[in-house]
């Protein structure tokens, strides 16, 4: 999770029973809920021309923090493989966090997560579809690439960031 949803995992969600999760699941997904899918991550060789290309700049700009193989970096930041937003079917809020970064989270005890700063200037109009691509088949498990064209108009109709990263 992040933004709003860290506090509610750190001061509640966590501290939920077995039996309360599976009500609360309930609830949410219905009696009968879809089988859970077992994400695992696709070769280099399936991925499409888009994502292999946006390998390359996951490389050159994320894996600093989020390492190599997406399975982020103690202290440092969360992974990348089976992320929800990597899975989501709207690749909205992913475009926002790389575009926008998300800020520095306080929890009790002095424990902190830090910011992720907003990489929009690291990235082009060309670039961040093929990252975007790369992530959800590569981690995400979502196949096929995405219009470029609707990448870029997410981009361009993003609203100002309630929480900016800075
Ligand atoms: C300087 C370190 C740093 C770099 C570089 C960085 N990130 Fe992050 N990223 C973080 C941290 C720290 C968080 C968690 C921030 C938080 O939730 O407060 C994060 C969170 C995220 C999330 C949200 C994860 C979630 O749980 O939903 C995504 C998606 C993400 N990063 C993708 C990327 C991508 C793609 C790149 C490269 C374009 C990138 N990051 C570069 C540090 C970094």
């Amino acid at each position: 999770m992040f933004n709003e949803m860290f506090p509610v995992f750190h001061n509640s969600t966590q501290g939920l029973n077995d039996p309360d999760l599976a009500a609360m699941a309930t609830f949410l997904l219905g009696d009968q809920p879809p089988a859970a899918k077992v994400q695992t991550d696709v070769p280099l060789d399936k991925l499409s021309t888009s994502a292999q290309r946006g390998r390359q700049d996951y490389l050159n700009v994320c894996a600093g923090c989020h390492a190599v193989g997406g399975e982020g970096k103690p202290h440092i930041a969360v992974a990348m493989r089976g992320n929800t937003t990597l899975r989501l079917e709207d690749p909205r809020n992913l475009v926002r966090v790389i575009d926008e970064g998300i800020g520095e989270q306080k929890f009790a005890g002095f424990e902190n997560m830090q910011p992720m700063p907003g990489l929009a200037e690291k990235l082009s109009h060309e670039q961040l579809p093929d990252l975007v691509d790369y992530l959800r088949q590569g981690w995400g498990g979502r196949s096929g690439d995405l219009a470029v064209k609707d990448v870029q108009t997410l981009r361009a109709d993003a609203p100002p960031l309630e929480h900016k990263a800075h």
